[in-house]
């Protein structure tokens, strides 16, 4: 039986199940989940990240983690952490530039947290058994400081998500329509439990953050929300602000400083982002179950709050665009285009989708989380 009739079985017997455990089930499902069985990155598959857009943007993030070293006064040992390493793309980039360091290079110990099988196959086939690989960040060992970077893994943790009605607020859930198919609906919350009342839909949990604990949805939801259209829908989600802060606790306890890069939202406001991607293309999520990528913007607001709350400083959060023009992009792809003419006009394609208004320049985010006695470069501003 396929996830789809699997969950339509399920939603049958016990019913409506909230967003959280349909998109973890739809990317996590030993059996059928996306990220299980089949995830497809790149040009020929589902989508396209930044690192496989360019070798610029690895490079840049490598020369960033040197000065952030050189920064935390060059220690003789840390932990290189990527999590959602993808296809192994943005490491092989960041540490082909360690080379022009070697100490820095000498000191790193390569982690990778991974959940994808797949995936590790493939990380292994770019990077050699020289990585260690974890399902979990808390998996990674202490006792030395870290410097940690994600690509578009945020948006792979789930949130609710909260509609506006005319009568106050309710969880949208997800059950059977009249013809027994997957369908949006509506759970009432009003009034807001003090505490509970709502079955945690986070209860599926992540594999990289411990389920947060059980919270009523009063907690996640704005309080100017009453201002809001009826048909609004509000995200919240706790998976997001729990790896924030798993990363920051280690930063605080250990020293170092984590980039955490995106596309999502840099301030509060209300918005459904959920989001199917099978082969380029947005299709329906429910009926994609296991078959397309699924996410939800990351949400930076929380993340750097989650991350201050957990004692480190976190922040100013930055467009992609901005982050990587200051880390030198534009003189590097002038360096490439000189050095293979034939491909200057590819180059300067890339370097626009990477940091062009219109294209992942904007709407893609970097927020650095940090121990509180450093200031990492372009971060210094960090609270
Ligand atoms: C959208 S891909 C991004 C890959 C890569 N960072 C890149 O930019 O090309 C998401 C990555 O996060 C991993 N991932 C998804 N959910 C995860 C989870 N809950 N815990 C750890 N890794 C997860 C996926 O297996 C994949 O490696």
């Amino acid at each position: 039986m396929s996830l789809l009739e699997r969950l339509k079985a399920q939603i049958a017997q016990d019913g409506p199940i909230g967003v959280p455990e349909f998109f973890t089930r739809c990317l996590h499902d030993p059996r059928d989940g996306y990220y299980a069985t089949r995830p497809e990155l790149g040009s020929g598959g589902d989508f396209v990240t930044a690192p496989l857009v360019s070798q610029m943007f690895g490079e840049l993030i490598g020369l960033w983690m040197i000065e952030t070293w050189t920064r935390m006064g060059r220690p003789a040992r840390f932990r290189l952490v990527e999590m959602g390493p993808g296809d192994g793309t943005l490491m092989s980039d960041l540490l082909r530039v360690g080379r022009l360091a070697p100490d820095f290079l000498a000191a790193a110990e390569v982690w990778l947290v991974e959940v994808s099988e797949p995936l590790k196959a493939k990380q292994a086939a770019r990077l050699g058994e020289a990585p260690r690989w974890v399902s979990r960040l808390d998996e990674v060992p202490g006792g030395a400081p870290m410097i940690l970077v994600t690509n578009e893994l945020l948006d792979c943790l789930p949130a609710r998500q909260f509609v506006r009605t005319q009568t106050g607020w309710a969880e949208r859930v997800i059950g059977l329509g009249a013809d027994g198919a997957l369908a949006f609906g509506l759970r009432s919350i009003n009034p807001p439990p003090r505490g509970g009342g709502v079955r945690a839909a986070d209860g599926g949990g992540s594999p990289v953050a411990p389920a947060p604990s059980p919270s009523g949805p009063s907690d996640h939801l704005p309080r100017w929300g009453e201002d809001l259209e009826a048909g609004s829908i509000w995200e919240s989600s706790p998976a997001q602000a729990a790896l924030a802060s798993d990363i920051a606790h280690r930063l605080v306890a250990d020293g170092g400083a984590a980039l955490l890069i995106d596309y999502g939202r840099a301030a509060p406001e209300p918005g459904d982002t959920l989001q199917a991607l099978q082969n380029h293309r947005k299709v329906d999520p429910l009926e994609t179950a296991g078959l397309a990528d699924l996410t939800v913007w990351a949400d930076f607001p929380s993340v750097v709050a989650a991350a201050r709350e957990a004692g480190a400083k976190a922040g100013p959060i930055l467009t992609q665009g901005a982050f990587l023009v200051a880390l030198g992009i534009v003189q590097r792809a002038e360096a490439l285009a000189v050095r293979q003419p034939d491909r200057a006009d590819q180059i300067g394609r890339q370097l626009d989708r990477l940091i062009g208004e219109a294209q992942m320049g904007d709407l893609f985010k970097v927020a650095c989380l940090c121990a509180p006695d450093l200031s990492p470069p372009l971060f210094e501003d960090a609270t």
